[in-house]
């Protein structure tokens, strides 16, 4: 395992469009294991993994209050339900934190490392996370969502 590089605000590899994933390969356990080790090394909840680099639909998270962490890789969220703005931030973003609305439960079909299928629940924080990596992989940031900012602002 190895850490990886967090690319920071201003990069455009974080505006990127990530492609789905075709080769559940050694390559891609190498990322995810990389990524978590990334993770927790800067403490974070969640990181993507265009905010290493790799333009793939790939993400890793801790869930249920950090117990555990999850993988996924070409999730979709498939259902939601309600509704909760909160404070985020992301590693990606240093030192800003600001308020975004995000649904209060989702549902995520995904594949594990082996293209085994999944489904990830979530509430509440874990389910902001999971919305907020899956954005990651669509070049959308936290801060583009920000409540009560004007539109067009930066
Ligand atoms: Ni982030």
């Amino acid at each position: 395992m190895a850490r990886r590089n967090i690319y920071q605000v201003g990069d455009s590899t974080l505006r990127q469009i990530s492609k789905p994933v075709t080769e559940f390969d050694d390559k891609l356990s190498q990322l995810i294991d990389d990524m978590i080790e990334t993770l927790v090394y800067a403490d974070g909840a969640g990181l993507a993994a265009p905010q290493v680099g790799v333009l793939k639909r790939v993400f890793v998270a801790t869930f249920d209050g950090g117990r555990t962490f999850i993988e996924a890789v070409n999730p979709v969220i498939v259902k939601t339900k309600g509704s909760r703005t909160a404070a985020e931030g992301c590693l990606s973003i240093p030192n800003i934190r600001e308020k975004v609305e995000r649904p209060r439960h989702v549902v995520v079909n995904a594949f594990d490392r082996h293209g085994n299928p999944i489904v990830l629940k979530a509430d509440n924080f874990d389910a902001s996370c999971f919305c907020h990596e899956i954005d990651h992989l669509d070049g959308i940031l936290f801060t583009d969502k920000t409540v009560g900012k004007k539109k067009g602002s930066k």
